[in-house]
């Protein structure tokens, strides 16, 4: 009998503090209409300064709990997927785990940006088919507005705050997680990256006065990047499955830019309908976005039992990857 790892339970949490346009405007030198014509984003949300990323992923943890209708003492792990963790150490999981107040499981935390919750997905996946754990948490959470410089115009007007969350269960049926794909090209290490604070240039007044402690980005290269990955990963889980486009249900691809998605969908002749979009009001939550759009989609009756879901990501690493799930 073969085992699958099947979601039986999601949640989300974004932080309260709504970031519109307009606002921006009286921050950086930029427009509604410039922001709104090249991403699709309208507003974002941002966490508190009490905020951290543990205590988004906490909230999305417990709304994910109860969605599965489980108890907390039933899991057997948590991965948490976040490059914007609460410190570098301990991971976030742990203080998830802890704030949970569980005992008796494992915990870490998975580094693969915009891409971490499709990488913790395929990690969560693997154990349960295995057939070692039985019940696992996914989490992507990130706190971006804690690491863009605000008063750069070019990165500051994308991201948003935010977490999902995706309870995995070992099931027998023919529902859950079909297959995952994974890549990364390091190479393109240094088209999206954060130099400081790390051991390569730690922190230092220097660093700080270079204002290291930032995202760095080459926005144009990584759109082209991103166009082509998103299209690769679509096909190759198409390919892999032996299905049609036309076989998924819904594309459930990370919420960068507007553009993105109208190119791939042009690229590969899928009309737009067919793919969620929520960064219009989220904007880019980098891990988050993928599980938060899939949770949306879910409570909106978007997906179905048994339909095909095709989840899909890249982001800084470079890394992009993608999931097919049958609801
Ligand atoms: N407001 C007004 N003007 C701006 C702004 C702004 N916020 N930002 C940039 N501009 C200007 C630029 O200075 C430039 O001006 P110039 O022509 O006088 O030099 C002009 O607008 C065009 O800039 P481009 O960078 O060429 O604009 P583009 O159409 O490429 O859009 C964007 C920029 C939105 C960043 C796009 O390239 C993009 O979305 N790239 C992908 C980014 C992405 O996906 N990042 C997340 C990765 S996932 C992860 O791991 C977190």
């Amino acid at each position: 009998m073969q085992i699958r790892s099947r979601i039986i339970g999601l949640g989300s949490y974004l932080p309260e503090r709504v970031l519109t346009n307009l606002e921006l405007e009286g921050m950086v030198e930029t427009s509604n209409e410039w922001i709104l014509n090249r991403t699709g984003i309208s507003e974002r949300r941002i966490a508190s300064e009490e905020e951290a990323a543990s205590d988004l992923a906490y909230n999305a943890s417990v709304a994910a709990l109860k969605h599965a209708g489980i108890k907390k003492e039933d899991l057997d792990f948590i991965i948490v997927a976040t490059v914007t963790p609460d410190m570098l150490f301990p991971s976030t999981a742990c203080l998830v785990q802890y704030k949970l107040g569980i005992k008796n499981i494992f915990s870490f935390d998975i580094s693969a940006a915009c891409s971490g919750f499709i990488y913790a997905l395929s990690v969560a996946d693997q154990y349960i088919r295995s057939g070692i754990y039985r019940t696992g948490l996914v989490i992507g959470v990130d706190v971006f507005s804690k690491v863009v410089d605000w008063s750069d115009r070019s990165t500051c007007v994308l991201f948003g705050d935010g977490a999902g969350a995706a309870i995995l269960q070992a099931d027998s049926g023919d529902r859950g997680i079909i297959s995952t794909h994974l890549h990364s090209d390091g190479r393109l290490w240094d088209i999206l990256y954060i130099p400081g604070g790390g051991s390569r240039t730690p922190p230092s007044e220097e660093m700080l006065k270079n204002k290291l402690q930032y995202i760095k980005m080459r926005g144009n290269e990584l759109f082209k990047v991103a166009v082509n990955t998103l299209c690769d990963s679509i096909s190759e889980v198409l390919k892999f499955n032996g299905l049609k486009s036309d076989d998924i249900k819904l594309f459930i691809p990370h919420q960068a830019n507007l553009r993105i998605i109208q190119a791939v969908g042009k690229k590969l002749n899928i009309p737009l309908e067919r793919f969620k979009i929520n960064l219009d009001v989220y904007g880019n939550t980098s891990a988050a976005s993928v599980p938060i759009a899939l949770c949306e989609s879910v409570s909106e009756h978007m997906v179905r039992e048994s339909d095909y879901v095709l989840l899909e990501a890249f982001g800084s690493g470079l890394t992009w990857g993608a999931a097919l799930i049958k609801w």
